[in-house]
């Protein structure tokens, strides 16, 4: 049985990669660490959190001690590191915050894994999770690669880069078995009301303002969050060590173009007469920095280890907005801060 850990597993893209995890491979035993920010919520995992093979540990990666015990504990053989701050507008007005969970929780796990696997590095890996928007920003031609040089503009990429940079210097100077992958904006279920999709989906539902930045000319490049865990899937047992991977989705938008589209199929599923909800379209002052354009060219990743997307945007952004409104419970829990309940129930209590 391998005895793998999966970090920041209550977030947004963590939960999609430990349920990947927990119901693909019965065999592997996963602890999920996670500090359960206001961005982590176990709620997101209630259809597995009871199988025997899988298990959560509250903590902090940025305490240096308690992850070296945690390692000494399971003795690991696998990381995928997922863990961060994540949102840009918040390293905006925190940017420490970034520097401590992003590169010195970073820096942590991999003392953690090279102490623990000095004798028998064989057979083990450490995946770091990480962003295109370490690239910094495109002109209107032009896609990230793999060889595209680091140019962050936000303490968060700044933050991603630098955690980036170390992963490659452990690989480099100690020989730990490392593997990168850099992905582009993702969508779907149980995204945290502060990114674009969520936060539109919520307001057009509840008649509220959506605050479009700048001119909303910026361009994103959109993927399906389940494209992105089977993606990691796939470089966390086939890629190569040392190796890094674009993950991307083909699928560049226009934030206003974007935020129009789910206007028109918000008043179509809410029964609304067209062209209400883009009426709450509200331009405000732009993001500092704002990178213009984010497009991963992803066929490294697809030529080397045949992955490719599974979902057409336009499907998957039908099934998005459709969970959104399934799931107002799920919503007005994390909206109105119930959700931090939840851990004192299920963990504390009992
Ligand atoms: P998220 O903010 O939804 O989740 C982050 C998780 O990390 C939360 O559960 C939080 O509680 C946990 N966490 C934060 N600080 C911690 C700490 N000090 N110790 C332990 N746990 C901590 O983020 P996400 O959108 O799911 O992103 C996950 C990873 O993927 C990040 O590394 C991010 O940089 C990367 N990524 C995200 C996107 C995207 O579009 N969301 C795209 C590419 C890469
Ligand atoms: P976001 O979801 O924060 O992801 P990122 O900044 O990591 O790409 O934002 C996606 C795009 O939407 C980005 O160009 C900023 C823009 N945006 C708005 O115009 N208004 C908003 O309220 C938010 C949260 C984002």
């Amino acid at each position: 049985m391998k005895t793998l850990l999966i970090t920041g597993g209550a977030g947004f893209i963590g939960s999609h990669v430990v349920r990947l995890f927990v119901n693909k491979y019965p065999g592997y035993r996963v602890v999920n660490l996670d500090k359960l920010t206001y961005a982590g919520n176990l709620a997101n995992l209630k259809d597995v959190e009871n199988l025997p093979h899988y298990s959560f540990v509250r903590g902090d990666i940025v305490d240096g001690d308690f992850v070296q015990k945690l390692f000494e504990e399971h003795r690991f053989e696998g990381v995928i590191h997922l863990a961060a701050e994540s949102h840009v507008d918040r390293s905006i007005s925190n940017p420490t915050e970034f520097v401590f969970t992003n590169v010195i929780g970073t820096v942590n796990l991999l003392n953690a894994a090279r102490h623990i696997w000095k004798e028998h590095p064989e057979g083990k890996l450490f995946y770091h999770v990480s962003t295109d928007e370490v690239y910094g920003s495109l002109g209107e031609e032009g896609f990230f690669t793999e060889e595209t040089r680091y140019d962050p503009h936000s303490p968060y990429s700044a933050s991603k880069a630098s955690s980036d940079h170390f992963v490659r210097a452990y690989h480099d100077t100690f020989g730990l078995p490392v593997v990168l992958s850099n992905c582009s904006n993702n969508y779907g279920a149980y995204q945290f009301p502060e990114k674009l999709l969520p936060l539109f989906i919520h307001n057009i539902r509840n008649n509220k303002p959506l605050p479009v930045y700048g001119k909303g000319e910026n361009i994103r490049d959109w993927l399906w969050v389940e494209d992105h865990a089977r993606a990691i899937d796939v470089i966390f047992h086939r890629g190569t060590p040392g190796e890094t991977y674009n993950i991307g989705g083909h699928n560049e938008w226009k934030n206003i173009d974007l935020i129009r589209l789910m206007c028109r199929i918000m008043d179509r599923k809410l029964g609304r007469g067209e062209g209400t909800s883009e009426k709450l379209i509200t331009y405000v002052k732009d993001r500092a920095g704002h990178d213009l354009r984010y497009a991963i060219d992803s066929s490294k990743l697809q030529r080397e280890l045949g992955w490719t997307p599974s979902l057409q945007f336009e499907e998957g952004l039908e099934k998005t907005i459709d969970w959104y409104l399934n799931n107002e419970e799920w919503l007005a829990h994390v909206t109105s801060g119930d959700y931090l309940k939840y851990y004192e129930e299920q963990y504390v209590k009992r």
